[in-house]
């Protein structure tokens, strides 16, 4: 039987369906591995899975040895696997796309309502028992009918949010590496701009582009500043997508509105300026953070190491 590492515990579904397949190592904890430890339990592995904070590189490839013919990382994201380096050795790597689209969608969506309507702000003020009355100018946020939403990157994850916007009345523009394919863009009515441009009309700008080198720090403080000093910045897709040092000072300073993160920079470290701003809601990286999904994740990950082992092509590559 192949040995299969999956290097901390995922759903059973998953690790009944490598069971058939494999002689399974799981790790116990439900914590990252430590690089040493990471590398000591991949040691002679033909497939192993793993977690969006596992580091897969040459010294990981390295580590596992010539055995191993697949990394199936479970998350769409991919930008902790050198995928380069695993194809210069014959080993596939595999992602999790489709699986996690509504449910990421849906956050980038409450993170919206969330930011523009001020309600975690709101929340923390009835939680620290302070006096409030109803009025007519008491705790105002901004609607979103007729705003302009831009997407960066225009994918499925960001076609989804923009379909959610779309329903609440938004109109939607996008920039992104390539055009979206005629029929996206039709159905919503989806203008295609340079990024400066789109940084300078939305309203909302939701990132939604994978991490590569080409995307850090593509949010800068000279994006930021060519922003509306009324519009909001939305980030569901990779921390370091943003400078959140510039981030800090831009809210500061009032050149945005305000933003919606549940990613950031150094996770699970948060920027200590960002806690103490109320102009901006935090969440611990709860993108595909439903019970469905995360399922949905872990068995389509597991398929792929069983299409591998078995000489097919997995379901999921990355391309
Ligand atoms: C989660 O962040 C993912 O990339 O799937």
């Amino acid at each position: 039987m192949p040995r299969v590492v999956v290097t901390r515990p995922i759903p059973a579904a998953a690790l009944e369906l490598l069971a058939k397949h494999a002689e399974l190592w799981v790790s116990a904890e439900d914590r990252p591995l430590g690089v040493a430890e990471l590398h000591e339990a991949v040691r002679g592995a033909d497939a192993v899975v793993t977690l969006l904070h596992d580091r897969v590189d040459d010294a990981f490839l390295n580590a596992a040895g010539a055995a191993l013919r697949v990394v199936a990382n479970v998350a769409v994201g991919v930008d902790n696997v050198d995928v380069e380096a695993c194809r210069a050795r014959g080993v596939i790597a595999t992602n999790t796309p489709g699986v996690l689209t509504d449910a990421t969608a849906d956050l980038a969506l409450a993170l919206i309502l969330m930011v523009t309507r001020r309600l975690g702000e709101g929340e923390r003020l009835l939680r620290r028992g302070e006096r409030w009355s109803w009025s007519m100018t008491f705790h105002l946020g901004r609607g979103l009918g007729g705003k302009t939403l831009g997407v960066v990157g225009l994918g499925q994850i960001g076609t989804a949010t923009a379909r959610r916007c779309r329903a609440l009345g938004m109109e939607v523009a996008y920039a992104g590496r390539r055009r979206a394919p005629a029929d996206v863009e039709r159905e919503l009515e989806a203008r295609f701009l340079p990024v400066e441009e789109l940084l300078a009309v939305s309203d909302v700008v939701s990132l939604h582009c994978p991490l590569t080198p080409e995307t850090r720090h593509l949010v800068d403080g000279a994006a930021l500043r060519s922003m509306k000093p009324s519009a909001f910045l939305v980030n569901t897709t990779r921390g370091p997508v943003v400078d959140e040092g510039a981030l800090v000072e831009a809210l500061r300073a009032g050149v945005i509105a305000g933003a919606g993160l549940d990613v950031f920079e150094h996770e699970p470290d948060v920027h200590p300026g960002l806690l103490e701003l109320e102009n901006v809601v935090l969440l611990p990286h709860l993108g595909s953070a439903t019970v469905e999904t995360r399922e949905a994740m872990a068995v389509l990950a597991a398929r792929n190491v069983v299409a591998v082992l078995a000489g097919e092509a997995p379901p999921t590559p990355v391309t």
